[in-house]
C-alpha cells in the first residue's frame, strides 16, 4: 500500500470528528457548546502535545508535581463539555473560571460573545503565562488572565452571572457565593468523602441546590483551600486507608489486620462487565458507617489483597472498630462480574455482610437512577434545618446528600 496516498488530517477535521463524536455520545447537546468546540483550535492550547492527543477525548498534562502527580492539565474534551453544559452560558454574561490553561476560557468566551466578559484564574504563574500567550494566540485577547489563589475568587470583576470550578474542590468559600449573580449558576467538580461529582448550583434562599451531578475527575485544589486526605497505612503493607472527610477513631486497633484469615460476603448483584455504576460509589460513601477509600501501593507488585481469581478489588471501603471491609468482584454469567466484599479483622465476616448488604439496597433500590439531591448549606446553618440525608460537614458549608424513597 502506497502511504503518500493517505491524508493527514487537518486540525479542523480532527475537530470537527471530536465534536461529531461528543454529539453522538449526547456529550454535547447544545449547538452553542458545539459550534464553540468547532471554533476553538484546541492544539493551540496544547502545543507540546501532538495533533491526535490534542484532539483525543482525553487529558493533556501540562504541569507535574514533585511526585509525578498532574497538577495542572488541559481538561478532557467530555468533562469541558459537560460542565458547559451543565453551566447553560447565554451571550452576554460575565463567567469567572476558576484554574486555567486557556482553552476552556476560549470556549466560554464564544459562549458568551463579544457582549459578554470572561476571567480566568489560576494559583501558578507557569499556567496563567501560557494561557495569556495562547489566548492571544488564538484571538481571544479579550479574556482576562488573573494570578491568584481562586480561595478569595477574584472580587474586582464581581458579580458573576455563572462560577465554573475547573479544579477538584473539597470545599466552597464564602467568596464564590458571594461573588455569584443573585440569579447566577455554580459549576463545580466537589470530592464527598472522595467520591467526585460536578455540581450546578444555584441559589435558593439561604442554601444552593444542585440541578445536576455529573461524574467526573479533576486535579486537586492548591492554595488555602486544599484539602489531603488522612492516611492510615495498614502496618508493613503496602495498603492504606483514605479517609478524606472524617478519620478513624482508633487506628491501633487495625495493627495487624492484614495478617488474619480474611473472609468474602456476595451480594448476588451481577453487573455488565462495561456496564458503568456511577451511583454505587456515592450511596456505598453516604450510607455506610466508616467509609473510606482503600489505597494500594503497586510500585513493589501486588500487594496480596484477597481477591477471587478473575476478580479485582475497587477502592471504596469501610472500616468498623477493629475490622475493615472493601467492594470487590468475581467472575459470573458470560460477561458479567458479581458485586460482593472481601475483609479483614476479627469481625470480618460481618463487616463484608454489611457492605454487600448494601450493594443489594443499591441495585435494588437506586442502580436505575436518579442521582439524589445535594444541597449546600452554611456551616452555620443549625443541623436540624437540614433536609433527611447524609451531612457531610466541611469548613465552610453543610453539603445534604438525599437518596429519592424507593
Ligand atoms: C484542570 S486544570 C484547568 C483546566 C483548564 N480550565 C482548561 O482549560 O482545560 C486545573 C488548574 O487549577 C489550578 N489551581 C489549583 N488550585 C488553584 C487555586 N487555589 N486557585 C486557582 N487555581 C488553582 C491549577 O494550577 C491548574 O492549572
Amino acid at each position: 500500500m502506497n502511504n503518500d496516498t493517505v491524508a493527514t488530517p487537518s486540525p479542523a477535521d480532527l475537530r470537527e470528528r471530536l465534536v461529531e463524536d461528543l454529539i453522538s455520545d449526547g456529550v454535547i447537546a447544545t449547538d452553542s457548546i458545539a459550534e464553540a468546540f468547532r471554533a476553538v483550535p484546541r492544539h493551540v492550547f496544547a502545543p507540546d502535545a501532538s495533533l491526535e492527543e490534542a484532539y483525543a477525548r482525553d487529558i493533556v498534562v501540562v504541569k507535574r508535581n514533585e511526585y509525578g502527580t498532574p497538577i495542572s492539565t488541559v481538561s478532557a474534551p467530555e468533562i469541558q463539555a459537560g460542565q458547559l453544559e451543565q453551566a447553560q452560558i447565554t451571550p452576554g454574561m460575565r463567567v469567572l473560571e476558576i484554574g486555567s490553561g486557556g482553552y476552556n476560557a476560549a470556549l466560554i468566551a464564544e459562549l458568551v460573545g463579544a457582549q459578554g466578559h470572561v476571567t480566568t484564574v489560576d494559583i501558578d504563574p507557569d499556567v496563567t503565562d501560557r494561557a495569556r500567550s495562547f489566548l492571544n494566540e488564538a484571538g481571544y485577547d479579550r479574556v482576562n488572565v488573573l494570578l491568584a489563589d481562586a480561595e478569595g475568587g477574584v472580587p474586582e470583576h464581581a458579580p458573576y452571572d455563572r462560577i465554573i470550578v475547573t479544579v477538584g474542590a473539597w470545599d466552597i468559600p464564602p467568596a464564590w457565593t458571594e461573588q455569584l449573580a443573585k440569579d447566577g449558576r455554580l459549576v463545580v467538580p466537589l470530592r464527598m468523602r472522595g467520591v467526585t461529582r460536578s455540581l450546578a448550583l444555584e441559589r435558593e434562599g439561604d442554601h444552593l441546590v444542585s440541578r445536576s451531578a455529573h461524574v467526573c475527575g479533576f486535579v486537586k485544589m492548591q492554595g488555602a483551600g486544599a484539602h489531603d486526605e488522612r492516611l492510615w497505612l495498614l502496618r508493613g503493607e503496602q495498603v492504606g486507608l483514605r479517609f478524606d472527610d472524617g478519620t478513624l477513631q482508633e487506628p491501633s486497633l487495625l495493627d495487624g489486620v492484614l495478617s488474619t484469615e480474611p473472609a468474602a460476603a456476595w451480594s448476588g448483584v451481577l453487573v455488565g462487565r462495561t456496564e458503568p455504576f456511577a451511583t454505587l460509589p456515592l450511596w456505598l460513601a453516604t450510607t455506610l458507617p466508616g467509609f473510606c477509600g482503600l489505597a494500594v501501593d503497586t510500585s513493589q507488585g501486588q500487594p496480596g489483597l484477597a481477591v477471587e481469581e478473575g476478580g479485582r478489588w475497587f477502592p471504596y471501603a469501610m472500616v468498623d472498630g477493629d475490622s475493615f471491609a472493601y467492594l470487590s468482584t468475581r467472575p459470573a454469567e458470560p460477561g458479567t462480574v458479581e458485586f460482593g466484599a472481601h475483609a479483614y479483622g476479627p469481625r470480618a465476616r460481618e463487616v463484608a455482610a454489611v457492605l454487600a448488604e448494601q450493594v443489594r439496597r443499591w441495585d435494588r433500590d437506586h442502580r436505575s437512577g436518579p442521582e439524589p439531591d445535594i444541597t449546600v448549606w452554611p456551616i452555620s446553618a443549625p443541623l436540624d434545618h437540614l433536609p433527611e440525608g447524609a451531612v457531610i460537614s466541611k469548613k465552610h458549608r453543610h453539603i445534604t446528600i438525599s437518596w429519592p424513597s424507593p
